[in-house]
Parts: structure tokens; C-alpha cells; sequence
């Protein structure tokens, strides 16, 4: 797909993600307003709402459409931005800047973020619990659907990583840790985000198979390259100033690996993601040009600020 092309589905699929979170979230005139207005601060703060794309996609490569994938779109978009609201708190990452503006509990305060989080992740089910999909998929299909996303954030997914990732800090982690923490905090969800937005369009276990494979090496690609852009990209390319892992003695790949490799074990990803897609042919190119995207938009623009040696670079993260 053709990156004019991507670019114009990207803001497309984004405003209607966009519009539908507007009226799923709670109006912020009704009580507790406080609450309701935080809830939306963290969620209409900007971020590319790259999950539920990808939960859309998912459903358009089996042959659904943004429709049916909405709710699951929805949830996930709930989910990941709960999971930045308390990822951000001083007690986990201690960053002020989230999306390009003061962290969730900056502009409020801790115990609001913290409510934030338990009121995002809970809509994020209120949400999966749509009467028009449990009509289209069936009980069995939506408890599976259900399964996928509850899964993906809880111990064996992103809440496992992020515990991970906080008692490796400071720490020297092997490999496998790093792969192991990675895959959990990041590409957990990434991956239930299309494997579920397929499932919601009624994906036959062969397509799902292939779409899990597909989302699993793009969701810890998403994480090596987020790693790549807190060492090289600025506040303009990541929302908040880059240095966090540096600061916070966090397990990343550049750590472990150096930039170099790790956009090499990046770009090998990306490849094997693409190869998983074989079986969909056209129906696909926008999960094919979403891989791409993620991998080369934000690396090149990090490429092109003020180069600074790389050694130095790679010291620095150490
Ligand atoms: C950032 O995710 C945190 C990770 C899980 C790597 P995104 O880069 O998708 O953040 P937003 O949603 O665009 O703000
Ligand atoms: C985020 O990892 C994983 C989450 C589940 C939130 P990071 O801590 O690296 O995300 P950023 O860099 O703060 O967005
Ligand atoms: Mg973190
Ligand atoms: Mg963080
Ligand atoms: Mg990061």
C-alpha cells in the first residue's frame, strides 16, 4: 500500500475510532466530573490509536468491516491508555509528559490517575459487552473475544510486563528476560488487537492462527522501536522527552543489544509479520503497510534530527 494511501486510511480510521470513544466515555458534565473530565484529558491527549487500527484491520483482512471491529477497537484504546496513565505515575516511570502534553497525573493528581486507570480498563469490558456483536459472534464467539483482550492485560500480558519491567530495574537482564518482558507489556495487547478485531468479524481459526503470529512479531517490534526512539527521537516524535529508560535503569533493547542490532532484530521482525500475512493476499495490505509504518515512520524522523556519534549514544543508555 502505497504511503499516501496509508496515511489517508490511518486519519480516516482514526476519526471514526475518535468519534465513537467520544460518546463511549462518560460526558464530562455528569458526576463524578472530575473523574469524567481526567478520563478524557488521558484519552483525547492525541496518540496514533495504532491498537484499534489494527483491531479494524484485522477485521477488514477476513473480510469484515470497521464496524464490526468497533467495540473491540474501542476496548483495546481503553486498555493501552489506562496502561499509560498508571505506566506514567511516580511510582512506576515518573513521567511528566504524556502525548505531548502534562502526564494524567500531573494535570490532576496521583489518586485521580490511579481511578482513571480502574475506570478506563473497566469501560474497556462495558464496552466488549455489546449487544450487536454478541448478536453477530454468537456467546461462545464473544466469550473467546472476551478471553483474547482479558488475557492480553492481565499477568501473562501487559500487567505481568510492566511488573517485569519494574523489578528489572537497575538490573542487568538476560536476553530472554528482555524478550520475555517485551512481548508481555507491549505485544500482548498489539496482538489481541487484531486477533480479536478479526474475531469479531468472524475469522476462521487458520486466518487467526496466521493473525496471531502477524501481531505477536509486530507488538514486540512496536516495543524495540519505542525502546530505539527513547534513546534517538525527541518530545516532538515520542509526546514527552526522551532519556526515561536511560533515567530509570530500564531493560531495553538498545541496552542489551546496541541501536544497531536492535533495529536489525526490528526490521527482521517486521519481515517475518509480513510473511505471516502470505495466506490473505490483498485483503491484508493495510496490516502490510501498518508493519512498515510503525517500523520505518518514527525511526526515519528520529534519523533525521541532529546526529549525535553513536557510541555515545549507545553510552548513554547504558
Ligand atoms: C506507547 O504506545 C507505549 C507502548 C506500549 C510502547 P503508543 O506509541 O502506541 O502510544 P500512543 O497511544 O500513540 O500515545
Ligand atoms: C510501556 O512501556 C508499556 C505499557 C504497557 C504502558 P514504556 O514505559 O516504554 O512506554 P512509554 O515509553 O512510557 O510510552
Ligand atoms: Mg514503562
Ligand atoms: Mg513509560
Ligand atoms: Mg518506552
Amino acid at each position: 500500500m502505497a504511503m499516501m494511501d496509508l496515511k489517508v486510511y490511518l486519519k480516516d480510521r482514526k476519526r471514526l475510532v475518535d468519534q465513537a470513544l467520544e460518546t463511549a466515555l462518560p460526558p464530562p458534565e455528569r458526576p463524578p466530573e472530575r473523574l469524567h473530565e481526567a478520563m478524557r484529558y488521558a484519552m483525547f491527549a492525541g496518540g496514533k490509536r495504532l491498537r484499534p487500527v489494527l483491531a479494524i484491520a484485522g477485521a477488514e483482512a477476513v473480510g469484515g468491516t470497521a464496524r464490526d471491529a468497533l467495540p473491540v477497537a474501542l476496548a483495546v484504546e481503553c486498555i493501552h491508555t489506562y496502561s499509560l496513565v498508571h505506566d506514567d505515575l511516580p511510582m512506576m516511570d515518573d513521567d511528566d509528559m504524556r502525548r505531548g502534553v502534562p502526564s494524567c497525573h500531573k494535570a490532576f493528581d496521583d489518586a485521580v490517575a490511579i481511578l482513571v486507570g480502574d475506570s478506563l480498563m473497566t469501560l474497556a469490558f462495558e464496552l466488549l459487552a455489546d449487544a450487536a456483536l454478541a448478536r453477530r459472534v454468537g456467546g461462545l464467539g464473544l466469550s473467546a473475544i472476551i478471553r483474547e483482550v482479558s488475557v492480553a492485560a492481565g499477568t501473562t500480558g501487559m500487567t505481568g510486563g510492566q511488573a517485569v519491567d519494574l523489578a528489572s530495574q537497575g538490573k542487568d537482564v538476560d536476553a530472554e528476560t528482555l524478550l520475555y518482558l517485551h512481548r508481555c507489556k507491549t505485544g500482548a495487547l498489539l496482538s489481541a488487537s487484531v486477533v480479536a478485531g478479526a474475531m469479531a468479524a468472524g475469522a476462521s481459526p487458520e486466518s487467526l492462527l496466521a493473525l496471531r503470529e502477524f501481531g505477536d512479531k509486530l507488538g514486540l517490534a512496536f516495543q524495540i522501536v519505542d525502546d530505539i526512539l527513547d534513546v534517538m527521537g525527541n518530545v516532538e516524535i515520542l509526546g514527552k522527552p526522551a532519556g526515561s529508560d536511560r533515567r530509570n535503569g530500564k531493560a531495553t533493547y538498545p541496552k542489551v543489544f546496541g541501536l544497531s542490532e536492535s533495529r536489525r532484530q526490528a526490521s527482521r521482525l517486521i519481515e517475518e509479520a509480513n510473511a505471516a500475512l502470505a495466506l490473505f493476499g490483498d485483503s491484508a495490505r493495510v496490516l502490510r503497510g501498518v508493519a512498515d509504518y510503525v517500523l520505518t515512520e518514527r525511526i526515519n524522523r528520529a534519523n533525521s534530527l541532529p546526529r549525535v556519534f553513536e557510541a555515545e549514544r549507545i553510552r548513554k543508555t547504558a
